[in-house]
């Protein structure tokens, strides 16, 4: 039988202007300029955190917190949370004096976004909202340097496969700023270049996109290092890590329109882990295609796994699916074979890491296994993902270097020791889901069906999708 590479017209949300607008957000979001929904309270300038100095309490507290925007959700964990969080925002006086220096602490109703740059060249600053304090604190760190930045990356400071490769990006230009000299040609920044690009990319291993972000650097750089002064070559590197952000916000809407036309009209869909907004420059890739179905009217109640063991399924798919005001219940990830079995799941959808040449798919810790899950029941699994996820130098899955994490995450989750504080630990933090368990894969550039090798060729080898601007 042939593979079939399905290019997908624009669904009735694009159409309609729904698609559009809510990609316009993205874009607006990216930009720093506040969405329909961020209207930005009276007090919504970002408060600065001074080093050592005691927090106000009260200000504070008005500032962080998860709000809802949107309708509120319809499952009876969202009736109420969405209220509960405007007139009560968590309080952060317990964690306040362990706020770090270097935090804003973000006005409760913008659009959660895991990655801005700030500035210009000189003055240039990465932002990244602090996933590890989600949902309970909302803060952003600002981050300066390239050490900095690595050691977020491996903490999760910032997460997601596309968000850590322009992160990355961003994190080459905020190192080669300084050292680019009045005068000097754009040669005397190769070494310090190598440099931060062996840095970054050692940073996560599993994830292709970091590494497809920095290539992209790195190419940029030897295209235009013969004419060149130094000062403008990180200038032509920050606009290029700004192209990278921007088409991945691109990117996200287009697959979001490509998804929801799959997802069903009425029922349960199951993800696992955190793909939305957080996790990429955009609306998210699986939890994009969730959140434009929702927006075209599909009835559509979202099981979030928990993700054990950091919970990026409870702490940020829950508070992202709240806000975009799609109903969505959390379940703990063994739960999941049952509510299949119930019924209750009509779809499943999840992101990836990478894919490779023969559309195996890593993703986090237990998506493997809720493809195996899914397989019994005869439920679609779906996995939602951008062009730069896919490594064609990977013959299959089991080429892939899955990240070995520390044993305490399992041990103390969120720092409670759950377990002998000797016990070894296994921890690793992907796994590898065999393309044929996989229903469809959907990309940017079109959906392939029952992906396997020469279906992936096809694709990566066809008309790549021109990004705008
Ligand atoms: O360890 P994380 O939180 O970075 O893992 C993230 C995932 O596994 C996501 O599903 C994947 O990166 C896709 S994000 C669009």
């Amino acid at each position: 039988m042939k593979p079939t590479v399905r290019r997908r017209k624009p669904t009735a949300s694009a159409r309609n202007g729904r698609g559009a607008s809510s990609a316009g957000s993205a874009a607006r979001a990216q930009a720093g300029k506040p969405g329909k929904a961020a209207k930005p309270a009276s007090a919504a300038k970002p408060v600065r955190v001074a080093q050592g100095a005691k927090r106000p309490a009260k200000p504070a507290r008005k500032m962080a917190g998860p709000v809802k925007a949107g309708k509120p959700a319809k499952s009876s964990s969202a009736k109420s949370s969405p209220a509960r969080a405007k007139s009560a925002p968590v309080p952060l006086k317990p964690t306040a004096s362990a706020l770090p220096a270097d935090a804003l602490l973000v006005p409760a109703d913008r659009p959660l976004r895991g990655v801005e740059w700030r500035g210009g060249l000189e003055d240039g600053v990465l932002v990244l909202l602090d996933q590890t304090r989600l949902p309970n604190v909302v803060i952003d760190r600002q981050v300066r340097d390239l050490e900095t930045l690595r050691a977020h990356i491996i903490d999760l400071v910032v997460r997601g496969a596309p968000a850590i490769g322009i992160a990355g990006a961003y994190g080459v230009v905020l190192h080669l700023a300084p050292l680019a000299k009045s005068g000097s040609g754009a040669d005397s920044l190769e070494e310090p270049l190598r440099h931060a690009l062996d840095r970054l990319v050692t940073s996560r291993p599993t994830a292709v996109n970091l590494k497809w972000a920095l290539d992209r650097l790195r190419d940029c750089y030897e295209r235009h290092v013969g004419h060149l002064t130094a000062q403008e070559m990180v200038a032509r590197l920050l606009m290029e890590a700004k192209r990278i952000h921007r088409e991945d916000a691109q990117l996200c809407a287009r697959i979001a329109d490509n998804g929801a036309a799959l997802l069903p009209a009425d029922g349960g869909v199951l993800t696992h882990c955190n793909t939305g907004a957080l996790a990429t420059g955009g609306v998210g890739t699986a939890l994009g295609c969730i959140v434009y179905a929702a927006r075209a009217g599909k009835r559509i109640q979202v099981y979030a796994d928990e993700t054990r063991p950091l919970l990026q399924g409870s702490r940020l798919t829950a508070l992202e699916l709240q806000r975009a005001g799609v109903p969505v219940t959390l379940i703990c990830d063994s739960m999941a074979a049952h509510l299949m079995q119930r019924g209750r799941i009509q779809a499943v959808i999840v992101g990836a890491d990478r894919i490779t040449a023969n559309g195996d798919a890593a993703n986090k810790i237990g998506t493997y296994g809720v493809a195996v899950l899914a397989k019994h029941h005869g439920i679609p699994f779906y996995v939602a993902a951008p062009y730069s996820t896919f490594d064609l130098t990977l013959d299959s899955g089991m080429d892939i270097h899955i990240e070995e994490r520390k044993g305490d995450e399992v041990r103390r989750p969120q720092g409670t020791l759950f377990a002998p504080a000797d016990v070894p630990v296994a921890n690793p933090a992907f796994d590898v889901t065999p393309a044929e368990l996989i229903t469809a894969i959907i990309t940017e550039r079109g959906i392939i069906q029952r992906p396997n090798r020469d279906s992936v060729a096809r694709l990566m080898a066809g008309d790549a999708w021109q990004p705008a601007g």
